[in-house]
């Protein structure tokens, strides 16, 4: 049958099967099979384990054969946290903060997030969709299988509604998962902010304009906001995703990102999918994460692009038995990378977590953050064929090789959608 894929040749299979979310001294459980091997059928993972193994029990079925000529196997990145739909690169604002601007004092002039609104309103979907086709080429060729896309530069009905129509558009037109979340809560928007009750006035637009339409039609799966100085406050977010959750959206959280608001905890009480950032956590949020279900995802590009050196506490988050998750929080203003590799060795070097800890965070743990973790983050039977076939000796290589893709190929529930160049 043309539809059972036989997969030999992997030096290192790093399958990541296990129960649950990994905490503590499980996020270094691999589960690192030498000469894996794995059969795939319609898709989904039929078989994972040793060559001998695996061969003895594809020799019924009339699989194609794929060698990967001793090359290293992990499940596909899955980015939990990218705002993909924007017009532009704000590259301006990059040289603003290497000659001493801050981030927030940029956007304080009505830069920074408000730059971008402006920008993405008067853009095409065409043209916004040929951009994120290309950033969607991108992901697949660093190994990403899925991600996670907001709204959030539109911040007003048609604007946010173009780019929740988009994640849908582009979900059904290219290989990879597109999870959809609405984060029109990520700032006031200028008209707004000329009136009285500003927050209030466009978060009832967000409530009455905006949610109604996002529910009814199933445009996202998530409701994010920004809780944040400049941003929304604790009870604001609350109420914001409150209303979300009536229309079927499940809440998460961007928190503690540039100061200590009290989100992550307000992540945990509403029982959050994920909170993301957390460089300003303090001990008892810390805690309070270990013994939650929320994920704590860091979002180290962040920290790295804006030379902050202020980085999330991994460690102390995952002594404390916190559900780590990394993403690369792809933007326009504060990390425009799109490579989870790259997110590997900023979480090695900077967050000091070890390339196991890492690849756990970015995959199985990625996948808890978008409750995809029945279908994806790890390489098992019944899971989807979603895989990052490495040009490495050693999977420690991939952060190692820090800024260089090694990637040679990307597998989509049993599909190759990315081969790297041959030379
Ligand atoms: O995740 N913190 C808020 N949102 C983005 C930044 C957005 C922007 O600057 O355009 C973030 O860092
Ligand atoms: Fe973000």
């Amino acid at each position: 049958m043309a539809d059972s894929l036989l997969i030999t040749g992997a030096s290192q299979l790093l399958t990541l099967r296990g129960r649950g979310p990994r905490r503590g001294d499980s996020l270094s459980n691999l589960d690192l099979v030498k000469d894996g091997a794995l059969l795939v059928h319609d898709g989904l993972i039929a078989a994972a384990g040793t060559r001998a193994e695996v061969e003895a029990l594809a020799q019924a079925r009339a699989a194609e054969k794929l060698d990967l000529g001793g090359r290293v196997v992990l499940p596909g990145f899955v980015d939990s946290h990218t705002h993909l739909i924007h017009a532009a690169s704000r590259a301006e604002e990059y040289e603003l903060k290497i000659v001493g601007a801050s981030y927030e004092e940029i956007a304080r002039k009505g830069g920074g997030i408000l730059n971008s609104v402006k920008r993405l309103r008067v853009a095409t979907s065409e043209a916004l969709k040929k951009r994120a086709h290309a950033a969607l080429k991108q992901f697949a060729a660093y190994g990403t299988t899925t991600l996670e896309a907001k709204s959030g530069y539109g911040l007003d009905v048609a604007s946010e509604l173009k780019i929740l129509r988009l994640h849908k558009e582009l979900a059904a037109e290219q290989p990879l998962e597109i999870v959809s979340t609405f984060l029109g809560a990520h700032v006031v928007p200028a008209e707004y902010r000329v009136k009285t009750r500003a927050a209030e006035r466009y978060i009832q637009l967000i409530e009455q304009g905006l949610l109604p339409e996002i529910g009814e039609s199933r445009l996202a799966e998530f409701c994010d906001v920004f809780c944040d100085r400049g941003a929304f406050s604790v009870v604001q977010s609350k109420r914001i995703l409150q209303a979300g959750r009536q229309w079927g959206l499940a809440p998460r959280l961007h928190a503690e990102q540039l100061s200590r608001t009290g989100a992550a905890r307000l992540a945990i009480l509403l029982r959050a999918a994920s909170c993301d950032h957390l460089e300003q956590v303090n001990k008892s949020d810390i805690q309070a994460l270990g013994k939650s279900e929320t994920v704590a995802t860091l979002l180290p590009g962040c920290d790295f692009q804006l030379g902050l050196r202020h980085y999330a506490p991994a460690r102390a988050l995952i002594a404390a038995g916190a559900i780590v998750a990394l993403a690369t929080d792809y933007n326009p203003g504060t990390s425009p990378t799109l490579s989870m590799p790259m997110i590997l060795s900023l979480a090695c070097t900077q967050l000091r977590m070890t390339p196991a800890e890492a690849i756990t965070a970015a995959t199985i743990n990625a996948a808890y953050a978008l409750r995809r973790e029945k279908s994806i983050g790890s390489l098992e039977v019944g899971k989807q064929a979603d895989m990052g076939v490495f040009e490495v000796a050693d999977y420690r290589e991939i952060p190692y090789y820090f800024g260089v893709n090694h990637c040679w190929m990307t597998v989509k529930r049993g599909r190759v959608i990315h081969a790297a160049e041959q030379v």
